[in-house]
């Protein structure tokens, strides 16, 4: 842990989440209970891709490595058409020309994305694991029990606009984490559907990996790595492989407002036999008085 990332959890500790309605609460929930509900959420996970995608690991590397010690792509079958055209996929894959890359242009919110956006998260709120996502926080008291006060929640934290350069509103949470960013060099992007789908374009480079973990899910649930998006160098990345959008957005919303800018526990599949618990890191991002999903992403 950074002394950064240390100073804001002894920080958070203490302090006091505001609402998007305004609302004050303390936040109180311990890591047993974070784990319960992260391997309970798995467990819901139907719309998970974790026996439907074969990585290519080829060689291990290390972080700053720009060498390609990896010639052929990280998903060896491509883009999984059948997992693409269930209904969360399709949805979030309509929402991936709808952003600037560049942190330092304003992003214009056409009435058409707003519907996309809406019709994403009409998708996600039909599934079982934001429905149990959203009893567990009701039941934490960081979340309204009327459901379209959930909704607007966490659309708040997830299309809410904010800057990451002056007097640009160029940044969302939802275009930072399953997209990335352009800053300087690139940030965020931690969706493996994001990944699959540059990379089946040629716009991603594998490069190799440097740790890999199993969650009980599939054959490889994590991974970290160097990248290239667009000739751009990452020296590391991490990648939860085969949840859903559903999981991702309720396991980050979850850590974003129980752990916000700390480290978070997750747990996998409970019934594995193994141990399959890593954390997820979140950043709260502050503008004009509310706060966004400034960053999340799974960390081992
Ligand atoms: C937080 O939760 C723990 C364990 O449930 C309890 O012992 C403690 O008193 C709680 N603290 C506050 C401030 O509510
Ligand atoms: C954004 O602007 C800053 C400051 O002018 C510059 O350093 C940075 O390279 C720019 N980033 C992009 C992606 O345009
Ligand atoms: C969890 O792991 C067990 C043991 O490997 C396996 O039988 C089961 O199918 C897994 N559950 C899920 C939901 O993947």
């Amino acid at each position: 842990m950074s002394h950064f990332v240390f100073i804001i959890s002894l920080l958070t500790v203490c302090a006091i989440i505001s609402f998007s309605s305004g609302q004050q609460r303390s936040v109180n929930i311990t890591d047993d209970a974070l784990l319960e509900i992260s391997s309970r959420l798995y467990a819901l996970d139907v719309n998970g891709a974790y026996d439907q995608l074969e990585l290519n690991l080829q060689s291990r590397t290390s972080s700053g490595n720009r060498v390609d010690k990896a010639p052929l792509p990280l998903f060896r079958n491509g883009i999984p058409k059948n997992v693409f055209s269930r209904p969360t996929y399709e949805k979030m894959l309509s929402l991936f020309d709808n952003y600037l890359a560049s942190v330092n242009e304003t992003e214009q919110v056409t009435p058409q994305e707003k519907a996309e956006e809406a019709a994403f998260f009409d998708a996600v709120f039909a599934t079982e694991v934001i429905k149990a996502t959203h009893k567990f926080l009701v039941a934490q008291r960081l979340a309204e029990s009327n459901v379209e006060r959930f909704k607007e929640q966490l659309r708040n934290i997830w299309f809410g606009l904010y800057q990451r350069a002056p007097g640009k509103q160029g940044s969302s949470g939802f275009e930072h984490v399953f997209l990335g960013e352009f800053k300087n060099g690139i940030s965020g992007l931690h969706s493996w559907v994001r990944f699959v789908t540059e990379e089946a374009k040629g716009d991603i480079n594998y490069l190799g990996y440097t740790r890999t973990m199993s969650i009980g899910k599939g054959a490889v649930g994590l991974i970290e790595m160097p990248m290239k998006f667009l000739g751009v160098y990452k020296p590391h990345s991490t990648l939860m492989i085969g949840s859903s959008p559903e999981l991702e957005i309720a396991l980050y919303s979850i850590c974003f407002l129980t752990r916000p800018d700390s480290l978070c526990p997750i747990k996998g599949n409970a019934t594995s036999g193994i141990s399959t618990r890593y954390q997820i890191q979140t950043f709260v991002s502050k503008f004009q008085g509310r706060r966004y999903l400034g960053s999340a992403f799974p960390t081992f």
